[in-house]
């Protein structure tokens, strides 16, 4: 297992450009499959996760070719509706499978995805909603087993609004007859790009971005392959962590190539606490800040706090002067960042869904262990800061979400080297 050391305390300097979102190109790619058609994607983020579901869409009987920087997905002809348990175990947003394959098959047989490090993550909304769409649904060994004669527009309104319910059943509700509307629906950016995708397809969509979705159902035949390839939006959430190094290493970076009205929250969160930002129409533009101050902050469905960018506010939260209040209202095991980043001096009491951070002059270099994607990140970001050397141990967490972030760290004048196990 491959391990990232780093010396620090670094300062940054210059431009990074973040990659395409790993969390709205997942879902796009597994729309490919409701496409009888060759579709071309524009720069597909080189991640663990994606690569993931690229394997679990190959077993489907989908064809990849990569020419230079596009990436073609073809559908056409599917083998099966089966998305085994090997696959689907080690990423749990290959559930997204279900919708596609129920809509446009009438069956699928997709494993349960396991919990995960951060919570149990059951997937209770996704088959509730794929009911009301008149799906028979049971599930048999460990597979939802799912049939549908043809699925039936519906009402459908989400106990909560989870980003993969939503997603799931956007994509079953495209080829169900007659309208779906999701009420209670995310409205995170990454839903909005999913559904530009399939409009781009000719599916007639409404509402996405908000609480409420309206989709028309078409036809298969009506589906057409869009005119140019297509561009999945800049990742806020990597966005976020780059944003967050720059401030607490006190150092001048250019983040682009992301849309900052997707970090609103984040970045209002990083203002008040006395970062100097200057926001362009795909960049922020970090200047050196001085010692910031703490906030208290609750995650929360978007527009609120993202719970993927906690791990790495608490970083900052760490060595900003006076204390920060962090609630984690989303997920029920998302504070495993905190003994490692004890281990380097961090001060932090939890209690519940909350942590109380208590600012610190300075942390020192340790060994510590990446439990899961954005626990790593917020160890990267504290290894940046803390005065001596960090090892960092089982990268593979990091690289399910961030595309060559050593490089792109050291690119903006970090100490750090990735040492192969
Ligand atoms: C997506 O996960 C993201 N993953 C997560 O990012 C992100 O943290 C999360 O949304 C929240 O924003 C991808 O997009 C691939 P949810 P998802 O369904 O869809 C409960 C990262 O670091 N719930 O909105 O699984 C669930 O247990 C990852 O990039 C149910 O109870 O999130 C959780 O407590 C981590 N029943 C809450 O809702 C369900 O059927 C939010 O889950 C579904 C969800």
């Amino acid at each position: 297992m491959d391990k990232l050391i780093v010396n620090g305390p670094c300062t940054l300097t210059g431009e990074v450009r973040v990659s395409s979102a790993k969390n709205a190109t997942l879902p796009i790619l597994v729309a490919t499959l409701l496409c009888p058609y060759p579709v071309n994607f524009e720069t597909i983020p080189a991640l663990m996760d994606v690569g993931t579901i690229i394997k679990l869409l190959q077993s489907l009987g989908v064809k990849l070719t990569v020419e230079g920087p596009t990436t073609t997905l073809d559908a056409t002809e599917l083998a099966n509706q089966h998305a085994d348990y090997a696959l689907v175990k080690t990423m749990r947003a290959s559930v997204l499978v279900l919708g596609p394959l129920l809509a446009r098959y009438g069956q699928a047989s997709v494993s349960l995805p396991g919990g995960c490090a951060i919570g149990a993550r059951p997937v209770d909304i996704h088959l509730m909603g794929m009911e009301k769409l008149g799906a028979e649904i049971h599930i048999e060994n460990g597979y939802i087993k799912a049939r549908a004669k043809k699925l039936k527009g519906a009402v459908i309104t989400l106990p909560f609004p989870s980003v993969g319910a939503t997603e799931n059943l956007m994509m079953a509700a495209v080829l169900a007859e007659g309208v779906t509307v999701i009420e209670n629906a995310a409205m995170e950016p990454e839903i909005d790009d999913l559904a530009d995708f399939l409009i781009a397809q000719g599916v007639r969509i409404e509402g996405a971005g908000t609480s409420r979705i309206t989709i028309h159902g078409v036809e298969l035949k009506d589906l057409k392959p869009s005119a140019k390839p297509y561009r999945v939006i800049g990742d806020r959430i990597e966005a976020a962590t780059f944003i967050i190094a720059a401030i607490m290493t006190g150092s001048d970076v250019k983040v682009s190539g992301l849309n900052p009205k997707h970090l609103s929250f984040v970045l209002e969160t990083l203002t008040k606490m006395g970062a100097g930002l200057d926001v362009g129409p795909d960049f922020v533009h970090v200047r050196k800040s001085p010692r910031l101050k703490g906030v208290a902050i609750d995650t929360a469905p978007y527009p609120g706090f993202p719970t993927d960018v906690q791990a790495q506010m608490m970083a900052l939260m760490s060595v900003v002067d006076g204390n920060s209040i962090v609630t984690e209202t989303i997920f029920e095991n998302r504070f495993m960042h905190v003994p490692e980043m004890g281990r380097m001096g961090a001060k932090i009491t939890l209690k519940g869904k909350s942590a109380l951070i208590e600012g610190v002059e300075s942390l020192s270099g340790a060994p510590v262990m990446c439990t899961d994607l954005r626990a790593s990140a917020a160890l990267i970001l504290c290894a940046l800061k803390a005065e001596g050397q960090t090892e960092i141990q089982r990268v593979y967490h990091l690289d399910r979400g961030y595309e060559k972030i050593d490089e792109k760290l050291t690119h903006l004048g970090a100490t750090i080297r990735r040492v192969k196990a």
